[in-house]
């Protein structure tokens, strides 16, 4: 990572789109987390539906990306897309395998894609591009809890860990590139204070929508799972790595006054640095 000097953008670095990044997914077993039925689907709700999710991402960066003056914005809007793009081509590769196994839940993803693109025809730009924003901040919530617990990931088959790994420290690189855009193109002002609020609130329930739907349809092409697997769902989810409390409270972040991306730039770039230690060596 180069340091930038650039005082337009907030990326601290320049941002890499590691193509060659690929995993071998040929050995991996459905439940892959923990020999627990609910802890392996929320991965694997999060992977089925990651070319649903970063689809949307990368169409409204690219719509934007004419009106995008600035060189080095410019520049992080295209490593934006890279970065997304590898992303869903990886996920891809494990949703083949989930498919092989039976649960690609082909029809479904077909279902939630085409109701988020009914969704995106009847929006602006403007609050489509604060919607970017905001998924943005959960993805990168998300991937501060995984990089910060490392307990989420025990268990867990190693090349599913890479995977996830590699797609969390990535989220963390890129954290502010869509803000950036956001501000360059419609400003820093009480509306997109208000804008990012709304949406905020309206696609919480949209996308609490999309993970309890493709939990509810893996979890009902399982074999019943025991009732312990559940009480240690929940305690993973709740005690230890208690990945709810944390996970809330990095979304919930974003909707303070004072809410800066890279407002803890010493923590975020320390837990990059590992993850990048942890998936490459
Ligand atoms: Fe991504
Ligand atoms: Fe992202």
């Amino acid at each position: 990572m180069t340091e930038s000097t650039n005082a337009v953008r907030t990326t601290p670095f320049e941002l890499e789109v590691r193509k060659d990044t690929r995993f071998d997914f040929s050995n991996t077993p459905v439940i892959h987390t923990r020999n627990n039925t609910y802890i392996s689907h929320f991965f694997n709700a999060i992977s089925l539906a990651a070319p649903i999710t970063e689809g949307i991402l990368m169409r409204v960066a690219r719509r934007v990306g004419g009106d995008v003056t600035d060189p080095a914005l410019k520049k992080d809007l295209s490593s934006f897309i890279g970065q997304e793009g590898v992303h869903t081509r990886e996920h891809r590769r494990l949703n083949k395998r989930l498919s092989e196994l039976g649960f690609g839940l082909e029809d479904v993803c077909s279902e939630l894609d085409d109701t988020i693109k009914r969704l995106e025809e009847t929006l602006s730009l403007k609050k489509l591009m604060a919607g970017v924003v905001v998924g943005e901040h959960a993805v990168y919530s998300m991937s501060k809890v995984g990089l910060s617990k490392p307990g989420l990931f025990y268990g867990q088959d190693k090349e599913v860990r890479r995977l996830f790994e590699w797609h969390a420290m990535e989220e963390m690189e890129h954290q502010s590139v869509c803000h950036d855009i956001y501000v360059h193109l419609y400003g820093d002002n009480l509306e997109r204070r208000y804008l990012y609020s709304t949406v905020f609130i309206q696609s919480s329930s949209i996308v609490y929508q999309v993970y309890a739907r493709l939990m509810r349809e893996l979890i009902k092409h399982s074999e019943k799972p025991s009732a312990k697997e559940l009480s240690d769902f929940i305690k993973w989810a709740t005690i230890s790595p208690a990945v709810g409390p944390f996970l809330l409270r990095e979304l919930m972040a974003f909707l303070l006054p004072n809410f800066k991306h890279w407002g803890r730039a010493n923590i975020d770039n320390s837990l990059i640095h590992k993850a990048l230690n942890n998936v490459y060596s």
